[in-house]
């Protein structure tokens, strides 16, 4: 096939990594894309991936079989409406549907409507509706902002002044929401639809505080783990959790975006919280996150192409289940300086072919650029060091070996990923 990828992050070269593992020979192309990307896929520099007129051209002209949409601008912008309009199958909720992650506050009528366990929550548009839900849930507050805001529009604080000046900062743009405060495990779970039909993935975790022991900012996740082996014992296993969420969650948000008129074809992402009172659904993305895709797809054994294809056709039904490696796969995120407050960017990267010769070892690169012939980090989340193995304190070393092969002034990664599930 002839493949178009839509994005720049690890993600995406995760998504090329993974059509390219297939050896079916597709012809894979990246737009924007990054160094790394740009070994694995041709780039498309000069495509604005969030231009619907665009795309749409480019894939038309160069007879693309099939859109892969990796990040939320280009949805919400469009770019799946006008591929379908022009008859090109496009992995990714149109404009509407993907106002389940733009919106928090579609997000929340959608589970409404669908009957799907989530936490209580009240919109405030007015300084005192915040003061006043913040007094009904009580500390610790969660305040988020309605529309995207990069992973960085939730604060959760027992600092109430802090939550106040977190709706202060948002107010001005729309309504904000304030949620009662949910506490367990997180999972993030996905899921492929063809707007009708749903197929899951292998579980994963993400952590999404900056630094060791959850402390420090949130960002967009600093890595990640899959498959989550302590699942067995609330659940009595991957399978029965997978059922449970397919029937309480994907199933009738699906059925609902359907009968509103607003079909999603694509990635819904679920993020969920294991709560005492059962499982409830924090937020939907209408995409793939990153970075667990990293470790989701390192372990897909079945052909990804095939997958995204069948969903963007309409075909879902007839293909059989994905299926995953008993390997398990842990990634850890290369930050760097200054992320996620104010990132510095331009330093030369350096040992990244040692540590990719590490066995069971790969990386996928977000933030990077070719300068001059030099490989520099262009700030933020710079890379994702992928490691697989066949326990997790295998993957970890490995992971962490390759890291420390890695040299980039002034980043940093967190050392616990994984850590807990390596020592169970
Ligand atoms: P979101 O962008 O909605 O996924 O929120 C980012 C992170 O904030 C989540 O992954 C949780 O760790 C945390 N969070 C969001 N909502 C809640 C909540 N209602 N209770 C506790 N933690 C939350
Ligand atoms: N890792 C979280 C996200 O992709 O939103």
């Amino acid at each position: 096939m002839r493949i178009l990828v839509l994005g720049s992050g690890a993600r995406e070269h995760a998504i090329v990594l993974a059509l390219r593992s297939e050896r079916a020979g597709h012809a894979l192309f990246a737009a924007p894309g990054n160094a790394g990307i740009g070994e694995d896929a041709t780039l498309v520099p000069d495509l604005d991936p969030n231009s619907p007129g665009a795309v749409t051209e480019y894939a038309d002209a160069e007879g693309i079989d099939l859109v892969i949409i990796g990040p939320e601008a280009p949805l919400v912008a469009g770019v799946a409406d006008a591929l379908r309009a022009r008859g090109i199958p496009a992995f990714g909720p149109g404009r509407a549907a993907a106002q389940l992650e733009g919106s928090k506050a579609f997000a929340k009528r959608v589970m409404d409507a669908a009957g799907v366990p989530t936490g209580r929550a009240m919109r405030a548009r007015t300084r005192a509706e915040v003061e006043a839900a913040l007094d009904e849930y009580g500390a610790p507050h969660v305040v988020k902002a309605d529309g995207l805001a990069a992973g960085k529009g939730v604060i959760v604080t027992d600092d109430r002044a802090a939550a106040l000046a977190h709706a202060d900062a948002y107010l001005p743009f729309g309504e904000v929401l304030v949620e009662e405060f949910l506490t367990g495990p997180e999972v993030s779970l996905f899921f492929v639809s063809d707007g009708d039909t749903v197929r899951a993935l292998s579980p994963a975790q993400d952590f999404k505080r900056a630094y060791d022991g959850d402390a420090g900012p949130n960002t967009g996740g600093m890595g990640a783990y899959s498959p989550l082996p302590w699942l067995a014992d609330d659940f009595g296993g991957e399978d029965a959790f997978v059922a449970e969420v397919t029937r309480t969650v994907a199933e009738p948000v699906i059925r609902t975006l359907d009968a509103q008129g607003t079909p999603f074809v694509g990635l819904l992402y679920a993020g969920l919280i294991l709560t005492s009172a059962g499982i409830k659904v924090i937020e939907f993305n209408a995409r793939f996150g990153d970075p667990e895709t990293q470790v989701v797809l390192a372990r897909l054994t079945s052909p990804l192409s095939r997958l995204l294809m069948s969903a963007a056709s309409g075909h879902l039904e007839d293909e059989p289940e994905p299926t995953f490696s008993t390997d398990v796969a842990v990634t850890v995120v290369l930050a760097g300086e200054g992320y996620p407050e104010s990132p510095v960017t331009g330093r030369p990267l350096h040992g990244m072919d040692a540590a990719a010769s590490i066995p069971g070892v790969h990386l996928a690169h977000a933030g990077t650029a070719l300068q001059d012939g030099t490989l520099v980090g262009t700030g933020g989340r710079v890379l994702s060091v992928v490691a697989t193995g066949e326990t997790f304190a295998h993957a970890r070393e490995r992971a962490y070996r390759a890291l420390a092969e890695i040299t980039l002034e002034g980043s940093h990664y967190r050392t616990d990923i994984a850590a807990r599930v390596a020592a169970d």
